[in-house]
């Protein structure tokens, strides 16, 4: 029944996937075992340069040895520093076999700082090429830069994921030592919020004296995340004149962390973070979720994709979101909004890893996200299940004809765990028993799954577990993406 076309389609969107999980490597550990980098390594740990590099593969990270970076670090701010150290780390796969064997001599890697955006011109690219002699020089991208940091050793390889070599010096072109860094506190935060479409927010932090606040806690460290102005708009959102003086400063400090937060290490957070509003153990905290490229924050009572960077120069960082964080402690006897199965969120507020709900499924991956909004739950759902229609879809589906109820596509998600590397697929009983699955559903034995919190007390619908890589799965998950029309 499975279009081999689709089948096709569906592993590549898989292995894609895959490819963009976080490496279960951990370069702080790694380089911990070599004392020689240690100051290298506690540069990675302070600048958060750790966590990109943790949720990025293939990398090489060109260490440097103790005392390399000294006339730097004494020199120049910690934003400067960072760039300097992301440039050492190539966004590809080279270890001492393939360094000597570079077609032509030469190639330009792209490497961190060239993500960032700030990298003009070929800023952002690190020029390596076989010298005579066996050597192997390092130097920027930039025309005619010299290549006098040389690859002494290879430290640490993963085959092709993570490969860690010692080069002699540090590459730190004259453009990154001499762009302006403005210390955080010169920073006009309401302008830059005003300018990124967060005007409501901006002013709201003006008003209530929370911007002092931010203030304050800027020097040493500080994320925000700031709604847009559309988010302030939203028919569903809360009257905030109906609320009191104090409970603004409470939601308002509820949207920054005490920290310097960028989006990599957002991606590895795992479980609740505080923020300038907690007042004791777990109140007023966030979940972060990662799905792919993706993060949303979980506030218990809804969820808000981090939309965009506004800034992110050590130590502050500024994202956009596209909805207001309502935090439990003020909202929580409201009712549910949309999406998720209710009866979830009522018990404790323990389970971190929330199951995927299907609206922070639906952000992850473009290319597989049902169009339909994310509203369905599965009780919402009358009409799924009746066994004629069952038959006639098994019938129709290898001919294309099918037409997926809207609430298939809807509640139809297929999130990436990052860790466990497995894709999931949440759908109906119904649904599956339309494909004839023999899927474990609900599988009481797996613990893990339990563990996760993916698994729901809610009868009709299920989820399962298709491990990447393992082909039978990936057939039956082919039949359901065709039945869909993915
Ligand atoms: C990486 O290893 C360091 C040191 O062993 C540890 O402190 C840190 O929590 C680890 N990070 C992750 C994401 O596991
Ligand atoms: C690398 O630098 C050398 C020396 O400046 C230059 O000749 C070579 O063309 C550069 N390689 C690339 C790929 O730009
Ligand atoms: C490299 O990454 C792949 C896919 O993410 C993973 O399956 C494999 O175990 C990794 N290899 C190492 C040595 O970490
Ligand atoms: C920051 O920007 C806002 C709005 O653009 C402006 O009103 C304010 O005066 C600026 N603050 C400083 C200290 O320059
Ligand atoms: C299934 O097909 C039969 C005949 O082909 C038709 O009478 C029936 O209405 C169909 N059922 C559904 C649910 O579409």
């Amino acid at each position: 029944m499975a279009a081999p076309n689709l089948t096709l389609s569906l592993l590549a969107v898989a292995i894609l996937t895959a490819a963009a999980c976080a490496a279960a490597t951990n370069i702080t550990a790694i380089l911990s075992a070599f004392p020689e980098y240690s100051e290298f390594n506690a540069l990675l740990t302070q600048t958060k340069l750790a966590d990109e590099i943790n949720s990025r593969e293939p990398v090489t990270v060109c260490a440097l040895p103790n005392g390399a970076l000294s006339s730097f670090t004494g020199k120049y701010p910690l934003s400067v520093v960072k760039n300097i150290l992301a440039l050492h780390v190539l966004l590809d796969y080279f270890d001492a076999p393939k360094l000597h064997k570079i077609s032509d001599g030469s190639v330009l890697s792209t490497t961190l700082y060239q993500t960032t955006g700030n990298a003009g011109g070929s800023l952002g690219f690190v020029n390596i090429t076989d010298l005579r002699g066996g050597k192997v020089g390092f130097g920027s991208g930039v025309p005619g830069s010299a290549l006098d940091s040389t690859f002494t050793k290879s430290v640490k390889q993963f085959p092709y994921n993570l490969s860690v070599i010692e080069v002699s010096k540090p590459i730190a072109p004259s453009a990154i030592l001499t762009a302006p860094a403005p210390s955080a506190s010169d920073v006009n935060i309401t302008a830059l919020l005003e300018k990124a479409g967060c005007k409501t927010f901006a002013s709201l932090i003006v008003s209530s004296g929370v911007l002092k606040v931010y203030q304050s806690a800027v020097g040493k460290g500080l994320t925000i995340f700031a709604p847009n102005d559309e988010a302030f708009k939203a028919a569903d959102g809360p009257d905030l004149s109906k609320l009191s003086n104090a409970e603004v400063v409470s939601i308002l400090q509820y949207h920054a962390l005490a920290m310097y937060a960028p989006i990599g290490t957002l991606k590895q957070t795992k479980g609740k973070i505080t923020t300038l509003a907690t007042n004791g153990a777990g109140k007023y905290d966030l979940g972060v979720k990662t799905a792919g490229d993706s993060v949303s924050l979980d506030t218990g009572v809804d969820s808000s994709r981090i939309a965009s960077t506004v800034l992110d120069s050590t130590p502050l960082c500024i994202f956009t979101v596209d909805n207001l964080l309502l935090p439990v402690e003020l909202f929580g006897k409201a009712p549910a909004p949309a999406p998720g199965p209710a009866p979830e969120k009522a018990p404790s507020p323990a389970p971190v890893a929330d199951a995927p709900t299907p609206e922070s499924a639906d952000a992850p991956s473009p290319v597989l996200s049902p169009p339909a909004p994310p509203t369905s739950s599965p009780d919402g759902a009358p009409s799924e299940g009746p066994t004629a229609d069952a038959e006639n879809s098994t019938t129709n589906n290898a001919a294309g004809g099918l037409e997926a109820p809207a609430v298939f596509k809807m509640v139809l998600t297929v999130p990436v765990l990052e860790l466990r590397r497995m894709l999931i697929v949440r759908l109906t009983r119904s649904l599956a028993k339309m494909f004839e699955l023999e899927m474990p559903m609900d599988d009481p034995t797996d613990k893990d799954a339990e563990a996760r919190g993916d698994i729901k007390d809610d009868p009709d619908s299920t989820e399962l577990y298709f491990e990447v890589g393992d082909k039978l799965d990936f057939e039956a998950a082919s039949e359901i993406a065709l039945a869909l029309k993915f």
